[in-house]
């Protein structure tokens, strides 16, 4: 097969990861696809900012249409973040027959419903694995892994620059606003971090989870929210004294056919699994009827975890829309066989 070319709106913290994992990862691609994945546009807003990734500049431009109509790209990856420029662009790829894969969770948790919509009128697949909980895949794991068994509750940590902060106060006494500051230098802070300190983007992020999980539409308003940059050392000391550890808490229930959803700072005990997940790391339980109750874990901002996520989305597009391809990976092994025996590791 010839390559498949994808262009990307946006080249930040996610849409560099892209560009590694892109180069880095191209045999896993074409083993997985039997084609590779070329970039054939780049969407920025500053041509003269010096970038730390292998990018052809020819590539890189200031104007959407090279992009969202050229006719070399199938997939149009969106990571430049915003609502009303971002809508744009995605209803203009879908109208030019493109099949769009975005990380934005203020654009789908506002425009989820539209946006697939007009994605179905014009054929075109709208995936965002990226958009919740960084490289864990959640998203695959609710609509798929879990599609048959009805799930009751959804809970857990999904912000990963709250949790960056929210870790550093409680375990070596930072303040807040070091330790802020830390967490958008690491690139996991949103462009405005309010977003992630007021509990917005967690909310977002659990309207997202509680419409896939419950199949029914949540809106933002229906989430309560509360965030954490009230929040001072001596609140952490005192937990610590009394056992206990601060955590930003999702959580959507469905009970009696009601779904309730929230997003609060809350006093785990410091022994419970999500007290002990640290720095950017998100975990989200998942509880559903039949197979009770299971834990996602990993890390839920930054370059590379997200730009895995925005690559699985893409890999499936790949396979489903354009090449019609499935299973490959297990009718044909990449290696010779290099299985080595086991050590013995008794004792360790
Ligand atoms: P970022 O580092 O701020 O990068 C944004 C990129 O988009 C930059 O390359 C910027 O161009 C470009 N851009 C922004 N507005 C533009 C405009 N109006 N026209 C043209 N180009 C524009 O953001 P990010 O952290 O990669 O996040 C991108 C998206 O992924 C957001 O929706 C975010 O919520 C989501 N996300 C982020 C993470 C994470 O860990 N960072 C994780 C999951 C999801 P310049 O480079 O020229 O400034
Ligand atoms: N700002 C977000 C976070 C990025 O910190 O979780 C990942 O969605």
């Amino acid at each position: 097969n010839s390559n498949i070319s994808v262009g990307l709106l946006g080249l930040g913290t996610v849409g560099s990861g892209v560009i590694n994992l892109i180069e880095n990862h191209q045999e896993e691609l074409v083993h997985e696809l039997g084609c590779g994945v070329n970039v054939k546009g780049v969407l920025v807003r500053n041509l003269d900012k010096t970038r730390d990734v292998n990018i052809n500049p020819e590539y890189l431009t200031t104007n959407p249409e090279d992009v969202l109509n050229n006719p070399e790209i199938d997939v149009v990856i969106e990571v430049m973040g915003g609502i009303e420029e971002a809508r744009n662009h995605i209803l203009k790829a879908f109208a030019a027959k493109k099949h769009v894969v975005t990380a934005n969770k203020d654009l789908i948790a506002l425009h989820g419903a539209e946006l697939h919509q007009a994605a179905s009128e014009n054929k075109c697949d709208l995936l965002y694995e990226a958009s919740v909980a960084g490289g864990i895949p959640i998203l695959r794991g609710l609509s798929d892994g879990l599609v048959a068994d009805k799930i009751q509750k959804v809970m857990g940590i999904v912000n990963g620059t709250t949790n960056y902060i929210l870790t550093k106060m409680d375990d070596e006494g930072v303040p807040y606003d070091d330790a802020l500051k830390e967490a958008q230098e690491l690139g996991f802070a949103e462009a405005d971090p309010t977003a992630d300190v007021e509990g917005l983007d967690a909310a977002r992020k659990m309207a997202i989870l509680a419409r896939l999980a419950f199949s029914t539409p949540v809106d933002l308003n229906d989430v309560e929210v509360s965030g954490i940059s009230d929040l001072e050392l001596t609140d952490f000391q005192y937990g610590k004294k009394l056992g206990f550890t601060m955590k930003l808490i999702g959580i959507a229930n469905f009970d009696n056919n009601q779904v309730e959803v929230s997003v609060q700072p809350v006093f785990l005990k410091s022994d419970h699994p999500l007290a002990n997940v640290k720095n950017e790391y998100n975990a989200v339980y998942v509880n559903g009827e039949a197979v009770g109750e299971t834990m996602f874990y990993g890390p839920g901002a930054g370059s590379l975890p997200t730009a895995t996520a925005v690559m699985s989305d893409v890999v499936s597009v790949i396979k489903n829309k354009l090449l019609g391809v499935n299973g490959h990976r297990f009718t044909k092994p990449r290696f010779e066989k290099v299985l080595k025996k086991p050590e013995n590791r008794y004792g360790q």
